[in-house]
């Protein structure tokens, strides 16, 4: 067993690690207080191969690995959650999918331009009824010849505004119900294809949630992935990637929290010397550090798996929900360390204990990762 990076996983995240305090780090505010997508970023992500990380180069991705990606989730992450999940979700929801399941022809045309970062990617699987019940859609797709037409309103699209691709899932047999989700592929630019509202969110402030609205759009069927009828499994194969990223996401914010009170404590003086010289401090740091610690391993674990074609589903929800509960955890713990400062909006921890609540909802919530996971132990 070896724990230690490769020379190229090292590689990448020496530039991972400068892009983020170099580029990302100084936006990181203006992106939380003005709910800013930072669009700046994305040529600079693209130009990094920050797009498409497992993406074979054959079809315009780095051709890295999926731990290279998790590495790029954490670095991005720790200098701005709401960076680190429009990576994602270009990586892990859009990418992911037409990789494992597309047609050449699709990988050709919709995948090489995401992977490459000329083109942005959402995933619209969410409704304003629908979240963890994820089969329940109510948005409609009814064949008409070689066409498809849907109707419906989907929810909370990271990306949403600023993707130029799609991928939607719809009902297109209720009477199969979960067998009768298709998923398709569509361009922004598609007539009955529009952008709903923006929300206005706790965290991952600039991540340009949205609701996607689609009202008599008409979708070739060439456009459908995975064939029909089989997209709640291409959704849920791709959330079992997707919680990947998202354990990276948790793991990055709550490295961040981390190092923010070890570095306060070591400055911050009272009854006579650093904070860090008490007891109770110490143990905060221990916990955290044990737990930021537990969460890479996990976290990385599942991203090995999946890069060795292992059952990387089950091991992905451990990641996920114990990588998300200990950002929250620690961010927790990072605010009481930097007392009342750590509540003022002028430190940064208020912002990471913020963004890490995410990570134990979107890509299934902390209940859905352990039903996946109670199942998983069950069966064995
Ligand atoms: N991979 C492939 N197929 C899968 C699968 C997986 N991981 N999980 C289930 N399936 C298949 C099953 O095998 C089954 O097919 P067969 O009968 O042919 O075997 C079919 O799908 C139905 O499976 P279940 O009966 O297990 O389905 P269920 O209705 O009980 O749902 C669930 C299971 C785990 C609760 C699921 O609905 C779920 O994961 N819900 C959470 C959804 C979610 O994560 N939403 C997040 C939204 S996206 C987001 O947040 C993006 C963002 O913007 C960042």
């Amino acid at each position: 067993m070896n724990f230690d990076l490769t020379e190229t996983q090292q590689m990448i995240q020496d530039t991972a690690r400068a892009f983020a305090q170099k580029d990302v780090q100084p936006l990181a505010r203006k992106v939380d207080r003005e709910h800013y997508f930072p669009v700046e970023l994305l040529p600079k992500m693209a130009e990094l191969g920050l797009m498409g990380v497992y993406v074979p180069e054959q079809w315009g991705g780095t051709g890295l690995d999926v731990v290279s990606y998790s590495i790029v989730m954490e670095e991005v992450s720790a200098a701005c959650a709401t960076a680190g999940v429009i990576i994602s979700a270009n990586n892990s929801l859009v990418c992911d999918p037409i990789l494992r399941m597309g047609t050449d022809e699709q990988r050709e045309k919709w995948l090489r331009p995401l992977a490459r970062g000329e083109k942005l990617g959402c995933f619209c699987l969410s409704e304003p009824g629908t979240g963890s019940d994820a089969a329940n859609q109510a948005t409609r797709a009814v064949r008409k010849g070689d066409d498809w037409v849907l109707n419906g309103t989907k929810n909370w699209i990271t990306n949403g505004p600023f993707a130029q691709t799609a991928l939607v899932f719809a009902m297109s047999d209720a009477d199969k119900g979960v067998k009768g989700i298709t998923a398709f592929l569509i361009d922004k630019d598609t007539p009955g294809y529009s952008i709903g509202a923006i929300e206005d969110k706790l965290g991952i402030c600039g991540s340009g949630t949205c609701q996607i609205i689609l009202e008599d759009c008409v979708v070739p069927n060439e456009n459908v992935l995975a064939g029909e009828n089989n997209g709640f499994k291409v959704a849920m194969s791709t959330l079992d990637g997707g919680r990947i990223g998202i354990a990276s996401q948790a793991v990055g914010i709550g490295r961040a929290a981390f190092e923010a009170a070890r570095d306060y404590s070591k400055e911050r003086k009272a009854f006579g010397g650093p904070i860090s010289q008490f007891q109770a401090i110490q143990f905060y740091l221990a916990d955290m550090s044990t737990r930021l610690d537990a969460a890479r391993l996990l976290t990385q674990r599942a991203a090995h798996a999946k890069d060795t074609g292992g059952n990387y589903g089950p091991l992905a929800a451990r990641a996920k929900v114990f990588a998300s509960e200990a950002a929250n955890w620690i961010a927790t713990k990072a605010i009481q360390v930097h007392g009342g400062n750590g509540f003022s909006r002028e430190y940064e921890v208020e912002r990471h204990f913020r963004d890490a609540k995410i990570t134990e909802i979107y890509e299934g919530t902390s209940e859905i990762q352990r039903v996946v996971i109670a199942r998983d132990v069950l069966r064995g």
